[in-house]
């Protein structure tokens, strides 16, 4: 009996190194599949010294070793020793990060393990089950019931493993995630960030109940075929079941189109008359049902074309200006991580009372509540992945990391008619083997998604002696939106500086303005020359929007840095910072400051020119 019994467990470990290995598929529209919750309060301990995980000698422990902490912390009687325990009384809620929810933990960057137990009723006619995590900041080892899924590196995007059959029980599922939030020099980002590394389950966790054979992704969009308006796009199977088809249905269009599975990826295209463009003023979606022999899945979708057409960017054809302000994913009130659907609703409500049209999510994937609460309220999405700053561009593994959270952040996103550009990075210091890492970004982004821009936010050759303001950086070459920082009259001069201020470009390309921005203490007021007033920051928007009125033609938006007050380490002025960035439109309570009344009007005047 041993023996079977020790063979039967090399099988199931090797069959699970296998499956670990190969669970990267990321399920889409999670929203419209057949799931479980398991947020709520999860139990947790800090493990600061990794001891759950490594033995005394530093060791990575055996998956048994009943020292672990993915292996239960309840004694099989009371002469076992055991070091480790998941109480009731120390409990995080998921999702949310860490650092906002218990006062020890607001600077923590480490280790936490969080344990989750729950019961499962496997269904009558039981397919693959997968455990889904919205995004976990910033590394997640994952294990159920002792043995190990697999592991994830990247904190703001979606993963999925594939939980093998005979694992899951009906009583008393033990699930633990080691979260590790420490920042690396290899990692994306990397050590050296301006925005707080809030850590945790930081988005919601799921089951995901799937058919024997499903639908794992789609892409579903706007083509334009001899000049008439279709939908194209493919869909993509678990498996090709010969005599098996996809049937697409648009109900309000009258349209139900069926496709014969001959391999895992079908094509999909089919002309739709009479069809609605989605856009800022007209969010118009279609409920889309795409069903194949065992799974259907739908979701609401807007379809609109957008692309850059010499120095112009035409969104359904037209020119379009974006009256954007870029956004942090956090909740100023509550300094925390936002996560829900009403903290969507109020970042983009405050976005949409600016007068916006657009929002850059930085510097990093929002969640999914996010981009879809955009689609139904008609604000156009920036979206962007965090390779910021000083990435090491010079190794392998670290561009592989950056491609990985590329894919998933546009597998999420790819049916969301709101997001119209993806961003590679932002602020990268020009170097070659630099551009040849976000070159090489950029192309997988085409390849990934041909039907959206591609972008970066680069930086400005400030000549103050010709007194032009030059962006020639290299990168500009590959991307078709040119977009640049600039700080004039915050970092380099004063508001002033602006008055003179003449900007040129290398490129033949659409230009935007992807941040701007000054500091301002919300309520500290003087004259407009002194630093940190609600005077001053609105100095500087005045100064830098009556610039805007003499920027290159091919200047078609702006996006200022930023809609909210923000937490970032770098910023200890006591008096006017204390670990705040103050650049916020709205300050931490939500009050508005001086400079979003002259952002506003100006938004307002440019919507009443229609661009
Ligand atoms: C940079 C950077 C932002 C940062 C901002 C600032 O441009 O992109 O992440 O917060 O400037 O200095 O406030």
């Amino acid at each position: 009996m041993v023996r079977k019994s020790a063979v039967g467990l090399v099988l199931m470990l090797m069959m699970t190194t296998l499956l670990t290995a190969q669970a990267d598929h990321l399920i889409g529209n999670i929203p419209g599949r057949k799931t479980i919750s398991l947020n709520g309060s999860w139990r947790y301990i800090i493990d600061s010294y990794e001891t759950g995980f490594y033995n005394y000698r530093y060791k990575e422990r055996r998956q048994t070793d009943p020292e672990a902490y993915w292996n239960t912390d309840i004694p099989r009687n009371s002469s076992e020793r055991k070091e480790h325990g998941y109480t009731n009384s120390r409990t995080l809620q998921v999702p949310g990060d860490w650092n906002s929810q218990d006062k020890k933990l607001l600077y923590y960057e480490g280790t936490i393990w969080y344990k989750k137990s729950f019961d499962y009723k496997m269904p009558p006619s039981p397919g693959p089950v997968f455990l889904y995590f919205g995004a976990v900041n910033y590394r997640a080892d994952v294990y159920l019931n002792g043995v190990k899924l697999g592991m994830h590196k990247g904190g703001f995007t979606a993963f999925n493993f594939e939980i093998p059959d005979t694992l899951l029980k009906r009583t008393g599922n033990f699930l633990v995630v080691k979260v590790d939030n420490r920042r690396h020099a290899n990692e994306i980002p990397t050590l050296n960030t301006d925005w707080w590394n809030y850590g945790g389950i930081t988005r919601d966790v799921m089951l995901v109940e799937l058919p024997r054979s499903y639908i794992i992704d789609y892409s579903v969009h706007l083509k334009r075929i001899a000049g008439n308006d279709s939908i194209g796009g493919w869909v993509r199977l678990s498996g090709a079941n010969p005599g098996e088809k996809i049937i697409v249905e648009i109900p309000e269009l009258k349209i139900k189109q069926s496709y014969n599975v001959e391999n895992a990826q079908v094509g999909i295209a089919f002309v739709a008359r009479n069809l609605q463009y989605w856009s800022p003023l007209t969010p118009k979606r279609y409920r889309v049902i795409i069903s194949s022999g065992l799974d259907r899945v739908e979701e609401s979708i807007g379809f609109r074309s957008i692309e850059a057409s010499g120095r112009q960017v035409l969104l359904n054809g037209q020119p379009l200006f974006m009256r954007g302000i870029s956004i942090h994913e956090e909740i100023p009130g509550g300094m925390r991580r936002a996560h829900s659907k009403a903290d969507a609703l109020q970042l983009l409500g405050w976005a949409k009372e600016l007068g916006c049209n657009m929002v850059r999510l930085a510097h990093y994937p929002h969640n999914e509540m996010m981009t879809r609460m955009a689609d139904s309220l008609g604000i156009l999405v920036w979206s962007e992945i965090p390779v910021y700053w000083t990435i090491n561009f010079s190794q392998a593994e670290v561009l592989d990391k950056a491609k990985t959270q590329l894919r998933e952040m546009i597998t999420r996103d790819r049916n969301r008619s709101s997001v119209i550009i993806w961003s590679v990075g932002n602020e990268t210091p020009v170097s070659e083997i630099r551009t040849e890492f976000m070159r090489s970004l950029l192309e997988q982004a085409r390849e990934l998604d041909d039907t959206r821009l591609v972008s970066a936010a680069l930086e400005v050759h400030y000549d103050r002696e010709n007194n032009i303001n030059l962006i020639d950086d290299p990168l500009g070459k590959y991307v078709d939106l040119v977009s640049f920082n600039e700080y004039l009259g915050w970092y380099v001069g004063t508001p002033a500086s602006c008055r003179t201020a003449n900007w040129k470009t290398i490129y033949d390309k659409p230009l935007f303005i992807s941040e701007t921005g000054a500091e301002a203490l919300s309520g500290y007021h003087g004259g407009e020359a002194v630093m940190w007033t609600e005077e001053y920051q609105a100095w500087y928007y005045r100064e830098q929007l009556a610039m805007l009125d003499r920027m290159p033609s091919n200047f078609v938006g702006i996006s200022p840095w930023l809609l909210v007050d923000f937490r970032s380490p770098r910023r200890n002025n006591p008096e006017f910072q204390d670990g705040w960035n103050n650049k916020g439109l709205f300050d931490h309570s939500g009050k508005k400051k001086k400079a979003f009344y002259l952002l506003r009007a100006y938004y307002n005047k440019k919507a009443s020119l229609k661009n």
